[in-house]
C-alpha cells in the first residue's frame, strides 16, 4: 500500500514530522512516499489538479500539509484513492461532496489549534488596541511617537462579536468574558442549544446586529460558499467606524480588496490578519503600506501543543483504520460519507 504526501515542502509540517509519520505507516504496512515541493509545484504556490493525479497513481491515501486542489477531477481519476488526509483542521480545498459521491473519507484534524487560534486572535487584538506593531515600526525607523496616535479604547468596555461559534470562537469567549469582562456577543446559526445553554452570558444574534453592535469582530467560522466574501464593502460602511475586524480562519471569507478600502477610507479603524486571501502577499499589496494592520502568514496553528496533536493524529488515524478497519467518525470531514458502505467502520 502506498500514500504520498502531496506537498511536503509546503512549510508547515518539517521533514522530521513526515519521517514520524512515515514510521507510523510503515508499521501499518504502508510506505508514504513524499513529493517533492520544488518538483512537482515548481511554479505554483500548491500542486496543480494535473501534477497531483500524475503523483498519486498508485496511491490509496493523499496526505496534504497545505491545501491543494483535491477537486472531483482529481478524484475521479484516481479511483484507488480511500483517504484524503490533512494536516490541519480546514478542508476548504477538497471537493467534499465529491469526495462523499465517490466513497473517499476526507479526513482532517477537528479542533487541534483551537487554543492556539484563539491566542493569536489575543495577541492580534491587544496589539491593535495597545498599538504595540505600530509603535514597534515606528521606534524602528528612529521615530520615537507619543501621544500624536489614537488613544486606546479600554477593552473591558468593548463589545466582542464572534463570527463562528466552534471551538476557537469558544476559547476567545473564555479569554475576554472571563479575564477582561468584555462583553460577547455571537453568530452562528449552527451552534447548538446545548452549547448556548453553556455560555449563558453570550447574546447569539443575526450577522447584521453582530455586524453594527461589535467594537471587535473576530472570525472563526469554516470557509464554504455561504461565508466566502461575507465581509464586504457593504457590510464594512454598516461596522462601527472604530472597529476591527479579525481573521484566523480563512482569507476568502472577507473581501481583501474591500478591507483595504475600508481602512484606507475609515470605514473602520484596524485588521488583524493571520490569513489572507491572497497567500503569500504579493510584492506590491495595500496591507504592506498601512499602518492599521497586522498581517501574518498564516502561522495561527502553530505551538508546542497543537503540533504534537497534529503529529500524534496524522501518524494514528489512516495506520489504525488500515489495521483495525476502524475509523473516528469524528476526524471525517465529510460527513456524507458516513452513511455509505465504504468498507470501514466508524467510530
Ligand atoms: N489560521 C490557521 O492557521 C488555522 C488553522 C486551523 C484552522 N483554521 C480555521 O479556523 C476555523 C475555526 O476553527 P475551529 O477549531 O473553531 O472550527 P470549528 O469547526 O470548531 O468551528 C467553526 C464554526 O463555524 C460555524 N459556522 C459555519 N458556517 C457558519 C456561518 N455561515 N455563519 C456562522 N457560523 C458558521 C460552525 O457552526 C462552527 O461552530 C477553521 O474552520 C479553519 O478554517 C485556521
Amino acid at each position: 500500500m502506498n500514500a504520498i504526501v502531496i506537498d511536503k515542502d509546503y512549510g508547515s509540517v518539517t521533514a522530521e514530522e513526515l519521517d514520524c509519520v512515515a514510521t507510523a505507516y510503515a508499521a501499518a504496512g504502508i510506505q508514504l512516499k513524499r513529493l517533492d515541493y520544488q518538483v512537482v509545484a515548481t511554479q505554483q504556490k500548491e500542486p496543480t489538479e494535473d501534477e497531483i493525479i500524475a503523483g498519486c497513481k498508485d496511491a490509496m491515501a493523499i496526505l496534504a500539509t497545505g491545501n491543494p486542489p483535491i477537486s472531483r477531477k482529481v478524484l475521479e481519476a484516481l479511483p484507488q484513492v480511500k483517504f484524503v488526509q490533512r494536516f490541519g483542521a480546514g478542508v476548504n480545498s477538497i471537493d467534499l461532496d465529491a469526495a462523499a459521491d465517490l466513497g473517499v473519507m476526507v479526513l482532517n484534524l477537528p479542533g487541534f489549534c483551537a487554543k492556539e487560534l484563539a491566542d493569536v486572535a489575543t495577541a492580534m487584538i491587544m496589539s491593535l488596541i495597545r498599538n504595540t506593531a505600530y509603535y514597534d515600526r515606528e521606534v524602528r525607523k528612529g521615530n520615537w511617537p507619543k501621544c500624536k496616535y489614537l488613544l486606546p479604547p479600554d477593552v473591558r468596555e468593548l463589545t466582542l462579536g464572534l463570527y463562528g461559534f466552534g471551538l476557537a470562537g469558544r476559547y476567545l469567549h473564555d479569554i475576554f468574558y472571563k479575564g477582561f469582562g468584555t462583553k460577547v456577543i455571537a453568530c452562528d446559526p449552527y451552534v447548538s442549544d446545548t452549547i448556548k445553554g453553556q455560555y449563558p452570558d453570550v447574546h447569539f444574534v443575526s450577522f447584521d446586529e453582530l455586524v453594527t453592535n461589535s467594537d471587535i469582530i473576530s472570525i472563526h467560522v469554516i470557509l464554504t460558499p455561504e461565508t466566502t466574501h461575507v465581509f464586504n464593502r457593504e457590510v464594512f460602511k454598516e461596522m462601527k467606524d472604530s472597529a476591527m475586524i479579525i481573521n484566523t480562519s480563512r482569507g476568502p471569507v472577507i473581501n481583501n480588496d474591500d478591507l483595504a478600502w475600508a481602512l484606507e477610507t475609515g470605514e473602520i479603524r484596524y485588521a488583524g490578519l493571520d490569513t489572507v486571501e491572497r497567500e503569500p502577499l504579493p510584492e506590491k499589496d495595500p496591507f504592506k503600506t498601512l499602518d492599521n494592520i497586522i498581517v501574518n502568514p498564516h502561522c495561527g496553528s502553530y505551538g508546542v501543543g497543537s503540533k504534537k496533536t497534529q503529529i500524534q493524529m496524522t501518524c494514528d488515524i489512516v495506520p489504525q483504520a488500515v489495521t483495525t478497519g476502524k475509523v473516528p467518525g469524528r476526524c471525517v470531514a465529510n460527513k456524507a460519507v458516513l452513511s455509505k458502505n465504504v468498507g470501514y467502520q466508524f467510530i
